[in-house]
């Protein structure tokens, strides 16, 4: 990186004021359209109320999530013009190890089609039916694949972690008295301890390095490996960095090597940390490396390319040396920042502090009328979404499962997710953003409750639909075009 590169994300105004401000400049543009409230209500419907079931074409902003919508740079896109295309072998492949190991200081990579292809390779290899994989948090896919191969989880976050409101810097901290029980108690039944990097269900919540360390002396003290699910590092060390006071001398890069050194394997979806496409796992421990080795080839593809195009490895590499830049790594954090404090002093509750990945709004304080089998934070996106043209993403009661009997358990948390994925979306769109939501919140009696009409029982989030109580999408479609007029 250029010595003169700048190294923040925000300046400070002549008023004292903080701004989160683009060190980039747009070059490539999509036009996107915001269509009338009417057709808003039509489309959040023919959806099913999920709003991954609804095209782009209805969207305004997409806010769904930062899984491959992150912007590319400039020299991300040169890069996969060079790629080389190579079935075993390719130059592509060598070019994204040597990047890897720098940032993360590991020898070895096996290449996976994304996150998610990851986890499914490490629970494939290392959990068994009986398994006990204690961790901060899970990820819905990652609980999906531990519960696939026959284990359970155990969440172990510090009392205090899913209080929406807090003062806590890391609520993706451990509760490390909490994993030497757990891991005393399973002898043998313990494949691995994960820790998720900016804890992503409870609002994209940092844990600390010397949180990461003490889960890593627990873990391998007791000759247990560590597994850092990376997907969200960059944003964990940008938060290290500012909130860790061990950390404040430290450099980006040291950072990353000093968190990923405290694993045995570190696993990433490139789709986030490297503004990217794919994934990989990482690990210099041979046992560790050879347990999972031979099933790339089985589930993704061979070993230099593990189901990834070329120019997506190529865009990669250049991604994950540029996750050194914090200018890259806090320009989604500085506007959530941003976003989340402007919301809350306007009495709209969102989680504090703010995090990594987007904005999270309390749906359980923002509509306190419905309970918990009206899925709150379901309705309050499908809401959102008719008075704004918004779209966000459900992380509550839906994004769960049922028991085995089939009852609702309730989640730990109820929320709305505005990802901000890197470097896309501009100051005056996040104000827009900023007032509906606010203006939905002064009518926020006018919401009412969903209700599932057709429920998968794996992931159900994804593909599942759901109706109204009620008239409720109509009346506020209502209010919204009596407030607005004839505008947008
Ligand atoms: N781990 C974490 C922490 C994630 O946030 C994700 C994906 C994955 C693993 C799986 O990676 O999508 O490449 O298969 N999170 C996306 C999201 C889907 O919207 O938060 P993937």
């Amino acid at each position: 990186m250029n010595p003169a590169t700048s190294s923040v994300s925000a300046i400070s105004l002549r008023s004292g004021e903080s701004l989160p401000i683009e060190f980039h400049k747009v070059r490539v543009v999509q036009r996107v359209n915001l269509a009338p409230v009417e057709r808003r209500l039509a489309a959040i419907r023919e959806a099913g109320f999920n709003t991954f079931l609804l095209p782009t074409r209805d969207v305004f902003l997409d806010m769904l999530t930062d899984s491959g919508t992150n912007a590319m740079s400039d020299t991300q896109v040169a890069a996969m013009s060079v790629a080389d295309d190579a079935y075993a072998g390719s130059a592509s492949f060598e070019r994204l190890l040597e990047a890897a190991r720098e940032l993360f200081g590991k020898e070895r990579l096996l290449p996976a089609h994304q996150g998610r292809a990851a986890e499914h390779v490490i629970c494939q290899a290392f959990v068994k039916p009986g398994s006990v994989v204690p961790m901060n948090y899970h990820f819905t896919t990652t609980r999906a694949h531990i519960e696939l191969a026959g284990g359970e989880i155990r969440e172990l976050l510090r009392p205090g972690s899913v209080e929406p409101r807090s003062t806590e810097p890391f609520k993706g901290n451990i509760d490390v008295l909490a994993l030497e029980r757990v891991l005393d108690e399973n002898k043998g039944r313990v494949p691995f301890v994960r820790m998720e990097a900016s804890t992503n269900l409870i609002g994209g919540q940092p844990f600390s390095l010397a949180n990461l360390r003490a889960a890593s002396v627990a873990a391998r003290s007791r000759g247990v490996p560590l597994v850092l699910d990376a997907s969200l590092l960059g944003e964990n060390v940008w938060f290290m960095k500012r909130r860790e006071a061990a950390c404040s001398g430290m450099t980006i890069p040291q950072i990353f090597r000093e968190a990923s050194a405290l694993a045995d394997i570190v696993y990433f979806s490139a789709r986030k940390i490297s503004s990217s496409r794919g994934g990989a796992i990482m690990t210099s421990d041979d046992k560790l490396y050879y347990a999972m080795r031979d099933l790339i080839p089985l589930f993704e593809g061979f070993l230099t390319y593990g189901g990834m195009s070329t120019k997506e490895i190529e865009s990669m590499a250049v991604g994950l040396r540029e996750s050194c830049d914090e200018a890259v790594i806090g320009q989604s954090p500085a506007f959530i920042e941003h976003l989340a404090t402007r919301l809350d002093a306007a009495g709209v509750p969102v989680v504090l502090p703010p995090g990594a990945l987007g904005c999270h709004v309390d749906a359980r304080a923002f509509l306190p009328q419905l309970g918990p089998a009206d899925y709150p934070a379901g309705a309050l996106v499908a809401a959102f979404f008719i008075a704004s043209g918004v779209r966000g993403m459900e992380r509550g009661m839906i994004s769960s499962s049922r028991d085995a009997e089939g009852k609702e358990i309730p989640a730990d948390m109820e929320l709305m997710r505005l990802a901000l994925p890197r470097r896309v979306y501009t100051l005056s769109q996040i104000r827009f953003v900023e007032d509906r939501l606010e203006w939905l919140h002064e009518n926020r009696e006018l919401v009412g409750g969903l209700r599932f009409v057709e429920e998968p029982p794996v992931l159900r989030f994804f593909t599942g639909r759901l109706e109204a109580v009620g008239d409720w999408p109509e009346r506020l479609a209502a209010k919204y075009r009596r407030d607005f007029g004839g505008g947008l």
